[in-house]
């Protein structure tokens, strides 16, 4: 790999709603290549509540890639070259829980993965197997900054919750949602998967925030595209503002755990 001098150690993926690197002060733009190819966008070095971080957009500048098209394990890689040790991805979801509503905030603890034809894994063809332990898919410590800084903040959010990872690019039926919540899931979106199984196989300290910007398929009473516009600024504002009171104390436990 090729680059700057790694002095990043918090990446942040930015989703939908998020892929914007003019959210950060003093911005740098990097240039990577990986063993696994390109990422969606190169990462851009910057500030975000005075804390350095490396953000990538998941979907491309130009949010040209599709959830399943995306190179989960490129974007994972470019981040790390850039320094990352600590993830967070922002993901757009669907609520399905009733407390799940569109602009409310959620810091999942669990995930069930229904995509398929996405490369799971970076050990991917014949020779050396893994088999990551994930029975926690998020990272305890991440997770847990991310909960204490939204407990002091009074923002519309939930510590926990199960989301559900479906292939997309469409979005799901009635009944698709019915057994999701009947397998527990509080929330539907697209992307977390692989991205979390193959931050925790490149080891990774990787944890999400959730934005609801609609209620999932079949759940409210109005079009699904026209809750996501009028939804996307309130969700969006409200996970950044969670990130921005968290990125301090997660610097300092990133720093307080050594390189
Ligand atoms: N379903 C799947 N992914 C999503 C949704 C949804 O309703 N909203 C945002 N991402």
């Amino acid at each position: 790999m090729g680059g700057r001098e790694p002095a990043v150690r918090i990446g942040l993926i930015g989703g939908t709603g998020l892929d914007d690197p003019g959210v950060l002060d003093a911005r740098q733009e990097l240039a990577f290549d990986t063993p696994w190819g390109p990422p969606s966008a190169q990462p851009v070095a910057g500030r975000l509540a005075g804390v350095p971080v490396v953000f990538l957009a998941r979907h491309g500048r130009g949010h040209e890639w599709p959830p399943h098209r995306v190179n989960y394990a490129a974007n994972l890689a470019a981040l790390q070259a850039a320094g990352a040790r600590v993830v967070v991805g922002l993901n757009a979801v669907g609520g399905i829980a009733p407390w799940m509503a569109p602009g409310h905030v959620a810091l999942p603890d669990q995930l069930i993965d229904y995509t398929w034809g996405r490369t799971q894994s970076l050990w991917d063809g014949p020779g050396e197997m893994r088999h990551v332990e994930f029975t926690d898919p998020m990272d305890s410590g991440v997770h847990a900054h991310l909960c204490t800084a939204g407990a002091t903040l009074g923002l519309p959010l939930t510590p926990r919750g199960v989301y559900g990872v479906t292939q997309g690019p469409r979005l799901e039926t009635r009944a698709e949602i019915d057994r999701l919540a009947r397998d527990g899931c509080d929330m539907v979106g697209m992307t977390l998967m692989p991205e979390a199984a193959l931050a925790r196989e490149l080891g990774l300290a990787y944890a999400c925030i959730a934005l609801c910007v609609n209620w999932a398929a079949g759940r409210g009473s109005r079009g699904l595209h026209q809750e996501m516009a009028e939804s996307m600024a309130a969700a969006t504002g409200a996970a950044l503002t969670l990130l921005r009171a968290a990125l301090p104390e997660l610097a300092m436990g990133v720093a307080a755990s050594g390189p």
